[in-house]
Formats: C-alpha cells, sequence, structure tokens
C-alpha cells in the first residue's frame, strides 16, 4: 500500500499549494491512501464542513486534526457526522468526534490514528498508552496503522516513534511546520519522521505573516497574527510504502516542494 501524507495545511496558500502537486503527486508516486493535517486549513485556524469537502474533492481521503481543533466553533456541528475527519484520540472523553478511522482502498485496510502531544502542551491523556491501546484495536481489522503524532518536542515524538516500532506501521510527527531530515525505517519497520512539515505560505514564519510575529518577538505586546492570502507557497510530504501482509514499512521518501526546489515529475 502507497501512502502520501501532507503536512499541516495553512490557509488558503495551503489549499492551493494541494491542488497544484496533489494530483502530480499521486501520479508520479501511484498513491492509494491520500491523509492530511487539516488543523490550520481554516485561515490557520480549524477546519469548516466546506473546506473538509473541499480537501476530500481534492482527493484527500483522510484528515487528522491538532490543537487548533476546536478553532471554527461550526466544527461542534459537523464533526460526529462526517467520516473522514479524526481529532486527536487521547483528548478528553468528553470531546465530540473520533480519534481513529479505518479505510478501504484497492482491497486494503489502513486504520489512522491521530495524538496529540504534552509536553509543552495541554495536559491530555497519554498518548503512549492510547497508542498502545488504539492500535491493539485496529490490528484485529488490519496490520496497516499510520500514526499522525501532533506534538511540540522532538523528543516526544521522536520516543512515541520508538515506543511504536514494530506496532505501527508509520509515525508521523505534525505541529512544528518544519520539515526534519530525520526520515528512516525504524528496526521493526515502522516509518519515522519526527516532523513531516507544513504545507502554505513559503516566505512568512511558520505560515503567519512575517511582520507581526518579528512585532510580537520584538516587543512581546499583544498582536494579531494573520495568514497570507497570497504569496509563494511550499508542498511538505511524507510518502511510504507498506507491505501489506507484514504491515512494516519497505520505502520511506520525504516531499518538500517549495520556490527554490521545483516538483521533480
Ligand atoms: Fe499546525
Ligand atoms: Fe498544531
Amino acid at each position: 500500500m502507497k501512502i502520501l501524507f501532507i503536512g499541516d495545511i495553512v490557509g488558503d496558500i495551503g489549499l492551493e499549494a494541494v491542488q497544484h502537486y496533489l494530483p502530480r503527486l499521486k501520479r508520479k508516486y501511484q498513491v492509494d491512501v491520500v491523509i492530511a493535517n487539516g488543523e490550520n486549513a481554516a485561515k490557520g485556524k480549524g477546519i469548516t464542513k466546506r473546506i473538509y469537502q473541499d480537501l476530500l474533492m481534492m482527493g484527500v481521503d483522510v484528515i487528522t486534526m491538532g490543537n487548533h481543533t476546536w478553532d471554527q466553533k461550526e466544527i461542534f456541528d459537523f464533526i460526529d457526522d462526517v467520516d473522514y475527519l479524526i481529532r486527536p484520540a487521547n483528548f478528553s472523553e468528553e470531546a465530540p468526534g473520533k480519534g481513529m478511522v479505518s479505510i478501504t482502498k484497492n482491497g486494503e485496510t489502513l486504520t489512522i490514528i491521530n495524538l496529540h502531544g504534552r509536553t509543552f502542551l495541554p495536559p491530555h491523556q497519554d498518548p503512549f498508552a492510547m497508542a498502545e491501546e488504539l492500535i491493539t484495536e485496529a490490528k484485529k481489522t488490519s496490520p496497516l496503522v499510520f500514526v499522525d503524532f501532533h506534538a511540540e518536542a522532538t523528543s516526544e515524538k521522536v520516543a512515541l516513534g520508538w515506543h511504536l516500532d514494530g506496532k505501527a506501521s508509520v509515525v508521523v510527527g505534525t505541529h512544528t511546520h518544519v520539515q526534519t531530515a530525520d526520515e528512516r525505517i525504524l528496526p521493526k519497520g515502522t516509518a519515522y519522521i519526527t516532523d513531516v512539515g507544513m504545507t502554505g505560505p513559503y516566505d512568512e514564519i511558520l505560515g503567519t505573516k512575517k511582520e507581526s510575529v518579528l512585532y510580537r518577538f520584538k516587543t512581546n505586546m499583544p498582536v494579531r497574527f494573520e495568514v497570507p492570502q497570497e504569496g509563494r507557497e511550499v508542498f511538505s510530504g511524507l510518502f511510504v510504502e507498506l507491505d501489506t501482509t507484514t504491515g512494516k514499512a519497505k520505502s520511506i521518501e520525504r516531499i518538500y516542494i517549495n520556490g527554490d526546489k521545483p516538483f521533480k515529475g
């Protein structure tokens, strides 16, 4: 099974980057399943039902979220009605929505799990224990399991990667918006990267307008962070191929397309 993962889609520029590159990448890699992190798709803050539907139309199969899950109030009205949008599984038991979903493509079933870190982030339930519990559940159906770990600290992400080596097929990190160059297949067969990076504005600060972020750093004064509507785009992703019998990763390739590194077909 061939999987393409798209890192945090930020605002309209991020959505345009998906539109530009997803068809070409699907063709190049003969992708079976596309997963994308959509926590910043609505101008940096959360996701709307319209954007969820647009992303599915563009060819995304499953959307994961993160700390921005609840930023758009309308999510409370639709999260329980849509099939392919998941939020971190270790949020409160009171939270609506779900943290795990399975999808069948070309006869093979893949389970996608979304988890949230808790180092430098709010104290959610233990993602390490939750991961094991959900993977055990998922493996009753299929050995193919994909984990998006939305977390801040590189140490916590590397730790979850090793914790799940041989248990999950893939563990990707999201949230920092900066791609790391440490993609590898761990000894027991789990494909791993600390952070896939962001799909959105290329010439800004993590997708947010430079001027506002610089003002905050220089003055420590409150300022409204805005996501630009136009400008150059960056597409950050990861391609992995899985052995459908063992659930182990066969290959991993980091994707990073921008004005300085154009798409190569
Ligand atoms: Fe993000
Ligand atoms: Fe985030």
